[in-house]
C-alpha cells in the first residue's frame, strides 16, 4: 500500500452535481431475521420514488465476488470488507446501496462505518432484531436444523456468534413491525438524510432569529416568573418558543415537536422523526446577564441526535451539524451562510481542559477532578449548551455532568460534538436516546475530545 496513492479526479465535484447523493444502508442480523426482505422492499419503495437503489445481497454475493470466502471470523470480515468497499462505490456513483449480510461483529460494522465516513458518504446501520428463536421457528433455508445437527459448522447464532449493534441508528423489531411499513420508514429516513444540508440552513436561520429577537429583550429590562421547579421563565422563553415552533410547523408540519415550554404532545411517539428545542437554555445566565445561554434545535430520527444547532446570540456564536455532514461554526461577518468553519474536537490527551457548569458542581463531580487532577491543565467556566460546543470547536476538552437533564439540554449539542470528532455519552457509558416517553435522563452525561480521555 506504500506505494499506491490515490487518484483524485478533478471532475469529482461536477460528477457529484451531476449523480446526485448515494449513500449506504447497511442491514445486520442473524439468519432468517427479515433482513433481505425488508431490504428488498426497501430497494422497490426507492426505485419507485424515483431514486437510483441497489440490493448487495451477502447470500448473492457469495455466489460470485465472495465465492472464495467462508464462514470462519477471517472469511466474515473480508465478506464484509468487500461488501461495504463495493456499496461505497456504488454511493459514490449517486445509488443508495443497500447491504443486507449478517455481519455478526462489532468491529467489521465499525470498519465499514468508518470507511464511508472517509469517504464522505452517509451510512446508516439497520439492526434487524428477530429472537433466535423466531429465526429457528421460520427456519425458511433449513440451515438452523442443520447447524443444531452439527451438519454445518460455525453458524451464527448457534456454534458463532451475533454482537448485536451497540447503537444502531435504526432498530427493527420484526415481530412487532410489518417489512413494507418498515421499508417505508426507512425510505423516509433516508429521504430525510439526502435533504438535512438544506433542512439545516433552515433551522441555522430559525435559531438566528429566534436569538436575535431574544437580544431584543435582554437589552431593555424584563419581569422573571419562576415555575414550579423554581427555574426561572421570561418573555424571552415565551417568544422563542412560539417562534421557533411557528417556523417549525410552516417547513416541516409531518415532524413531531418536543420543546421546554410546551405541553407535551406524546402522539410524537408515534413519530420516528421530532424536533427537540429548548428555545432559550440558560435562563439563569440570561437573568444575570453574563450572555451564556442559547438557541437550541435538535432533531431525533429514531431516537438519534443527527441534527443540531446551538446559537449564543450575546456571544454571536452559532454552531451547527448534521450527521456525516461534519460540525461547523457559522462564520457572522458573513449575513448569507455562505461561509462556515469546520470545526473538529481537540486531540489533547494531557493538560484537559475541562468544563464545569455556572450553576451545578456537586460533590460526585469534584471528586472525580480531584481524582484525575494531574490530566487536568485547567478549567473553563460556561453556562447551557456551549460547554459541549466549547469542545466541539476544539477549546475545551471535558465535560463530566452528574444528576438530572431533560432531552432539549443535550439533543442538538450532542450532535455537534458527535460530527467533531469528539464523545457525548450517558453517565454510565450507554447512547443518548432522545423522543422517549419520559425527557428526563437520570444518568448525568460526559462529552469528551477523546474517548482515551475518560476519566475514571
Ligand atoms: S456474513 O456473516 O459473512 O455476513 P452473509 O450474510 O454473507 O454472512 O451470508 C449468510 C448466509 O449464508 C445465511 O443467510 C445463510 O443462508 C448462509 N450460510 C451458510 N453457512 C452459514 C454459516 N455457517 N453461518 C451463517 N450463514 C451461513
Amino acid at each position: 500500500m506504500d506505494n499506491i496513492f490515490k487518484f483524485k479526479s478533478k471532475d469529482e465535484i461536477k460528477r457529484r452535481q451531476l449523480l446526485g447523493k448515494g449513500a449506504v444502508i447497511w442491514f445486520t442480523g442473524l439468519s432468517g431475521s427479515g433482513k433481505s426482505t425488508i431490504a428488498a422492499e426497501l430497494e422497490k419503495v426507492l426505485l419507485s420514488s424515483g431514486m437510483r437503489a441497489y440490493l448487495l445481497d451477502g447470500d448473492n454475493v457469495r455466489l460470485g465476488l465472495n465465492s472464495d470466502l467462508d464462514f470462519s471470523s477471517e472469511g466474515r470480515a473480508e465478506n464484509v470488507r468487500r461488501l461495504y468497499c463495493v456499496a461505497s462505490l456504488f454511493a459514490d456513483s449517486g445509488t443508495i446501496a443497500i447491504v443486507s449480510a449478517i455481519s455478526p461483529f462489532n468491529k467489521d460494522r465499525e470498519k465499514a462505518k468508518e470507511h464511508c465516513r472517509k469517504n464522505a458518504c452517509s451510512f446508516v446501520e439497520i439492526f434487524v432484531d428477530t429472537p433466535i428463536e423466531e429465526c429457528i421457528k421460520r427456519d425458511t433455508k433449513g440451515l438452523y436444523k442443520k447447524a443444531v445437527s452439527g451438519e454445518v459448522l460455525d453458524f451464527t447464532g448457534i456454534s458463532s456468534p451475533y454482537e448485536k449493534p451497540e447503537d444502531a441508528d435504526i432498530i427493527i423489531e420484526t415481530l412487532k413491525i410489518p417489512a413494507k411499513k418498515a421499508a417505508r420508514e426507512v425510505a423516509d429516513y433516508i429521504e430525510t438524510l439526502l435533504s438535512i444540508k438544506e433542512m439545516t440552513e433552515y433551522l441555522c436561520e430559525t435559531a438566528k432569529e429566534a436569538g436575535d429577537e431574544i437580544m431584543e429583550i435582554y437589552k431593555r429590562d424584563f419581569t422573571v416568573e419562576y415555575k414550579d421547579d423554581k427555574s426561572p421563565l421570561t418573555e424571552a422563553d415565551l417568544m422563542a418558543e412560539r417562534l421557533i415552533r411557528e417556523r417549525l410547523l410552516e417547513k416541516y408540519p409531518d415532524i413531531a415537536i418536543l420543546s421546554e415550554e410546551s405541553t407535551d404532545d406524546l402522539k410524537r411517539l408515534k413519530n420516528p422523526c421530532c424536533f427537540i428545542v429548548d428555545p432559550l437554555d440558560g435562563t439563569k445566565e440570561f437573568v444575570k446577564k453574563n450572555g451564556e445561554f442559547t438557541v437550541n434545535i435538535g432533531l431525533s430520527y429514531f431516537g438519534k441526535s443527527i441534527l443540531g444547532v446551538v446559537y449564543a446570540p450575546a456571544l454571536r456564536r452559532l454552531f451547527y451539524a448534521a450527521v456525516y455532514e461534519g460540525a461547523y461554526e457559522y462564520d457572522f461577518s458573513d449575513e448569507y451562510f455562505t461561509e462556515k468553519t469546520a470545526i473538529k474536537a481537540s486531540d489533547r490527551k494531557e493538560n484537559l481542559k475541562v468544563m464545569t457548569s455556572r450553576s451545578h458542581l456537586d460533590d460526585e463531580t469534584k471528586e472525580l477532578l480531584q481524582k484525575n487532577a494531574d490530566k487536568i491543565g485547567g478549567t473553563i467556566k460556561a453556562g447551557s449548551s456551549l460547554k459541549g460546543c466549547l469542545i466541539a470547536a476544539g477549546e475545551a476538552d471535558i465535560y463530566y455532568r452528574t444528576g438530572y437533564t431533560m432531552e432539549w439540554d443535550t439533543c442538538a449539542m450532542q450532535c455537534i460534538v458527535e460530527e467533531a470528532g469528539g464523545v457525548f455519552l450517558e453517565g454510565d457509558g450507554s447512547a443518548m436516546r432522545y423522543n422517549r416517553e419520559n425527557s428526563l435522563n437520570k444518568k448525568g452525561f460526559y462529552i469528551l475530545n477523546n474517548i482515551e480521555n475518560k476519566f475514571i
